[in-house]
């Protein structure tokens, strides 16, 4: 799948990922009003990936819906979805229901303003109001995409599974970290601390998957720093049904899918897998 946040804010871009070979895309997070996000610089390279502050700028729920509207529907689409409040996440989901296949709950943005993002994801008692709230409210499948940025993950996942979710994206970024200019003495990013992804945190989020595994029942969606089919596997082994890719398609740009898709199929091959579903979790056995 396409991740969250990079190249989702329209039909071109999504559909594009679509005809790229994804399987299914997920769109950038809205909320419920248009937020400008922090002011430029919002991104910056580091080793091994880039730290992000962008703030989670978004149009808002119904300007969002246009672009939702023009989806080609070649694969399937998930609306990623943010808010301050069990009321606002619902209200936003009932809004986009019939428009997208499944939701995915933004819980754990390490850089959102006014206690969305990881603020609700670090507390398992709020993650669990939100989650049962938006069961409520909608039909189609609820995924909820948790933060690394926690003692104990496992306590988290198990808020959200006790209460429906149907599946559990991991991880959003990590952090915050931050970079300084040594010319200026300044920070880099406007808003100081940003989110890192890519390549530098995979180790964590296969720590993540790895330990979350064993202790719920639905599908872990493995994210973080995938960028070749080796790391794939390596999340498959352990424990995530399927991946999405951020970061690396600026590295790598959309065609980035298909080469992941040619080499697993050669692995896989190779291997005599008939299917992913027989790669999932063999690092537990
Ligand atoms: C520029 C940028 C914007 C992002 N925006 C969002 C977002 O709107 N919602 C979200 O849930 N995650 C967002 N993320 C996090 C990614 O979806 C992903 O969880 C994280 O970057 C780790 O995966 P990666 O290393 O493949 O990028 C963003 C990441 C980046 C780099």
């Amino acid at each position: 799948m396409l991740a969250a946040g990079i190249l989702g804010s329209t039909a071109s871009s999504l559909n594009w990922a679509g005809r790229s070979g994804a399987g299914a895309v997920v769109t950038k997070s809205f909320g419920l009003n248009p937020n400008k996000g922090y002011a430029n610089p919002t991104t910056v390279e580091v080793t091994g990936g880039v730290i992000n502050a962008i703030g989670l700028s978004n149009p808002g729920v119904e300007n969002f819906k246009t672009e939702l509207e023009k989806l080609n529907k070649s694969v399937p689409a998930i609306a990623s979805l943010y808010g301050a409040n069990p009321e606002e996440f619902s209200e936003i989901a009932t809004r986009v229901e019939d428009l997208v296949d499944a939701l995915e709950l933004n819980v754990s943005c390490p850089h959102a303003m006014g206690g969305c993002g990881s603020a609700i994801g670090q507390d398992p008692e709020l993650t669990r109001e939100i989650v049962q709230s938006v069961k409520k409210s909608v039909k189609i499948p609820v995924f909820v995409k948790l933060t690394p940025n926690v003692t104990d993950i496992v306590e988290i996942a198990r808020s959200a599974e006790d209460v429906g979710a149907d599946a559990l994206t991991m991880i959003n970024s990590l952090g915050p970290g931050m970079r300084i200019d040594i010319e200026t003495g300044n920070p880099i990013l406007n808003n100081k601390f940003g989110g890192l992804s890519g390549p530098a945190v995979k180790p964590i989020a296969i720590r993540c998957i790895y330990e979350v595994y064993d202790s719920v029942d639905i599908p872990i969606i493995g994210v973080g720093g995938i960028r070749n089919y080796e790391d794939v596997i390596e999340f498959l082994y352990a424990g995530a049904s399927c991946i999405q890719i951020g970061t690396s398609i600026m590295y790598e740009g959309m065609d980035i899918f298909g080469k992941i898709l040619t080499g697993l199929e050669r692995f896989m091959d190779d291997k005599g897998y008939g299917s992913v579903n027989g790669m999932v979790g063999i690092a537990h056995k």
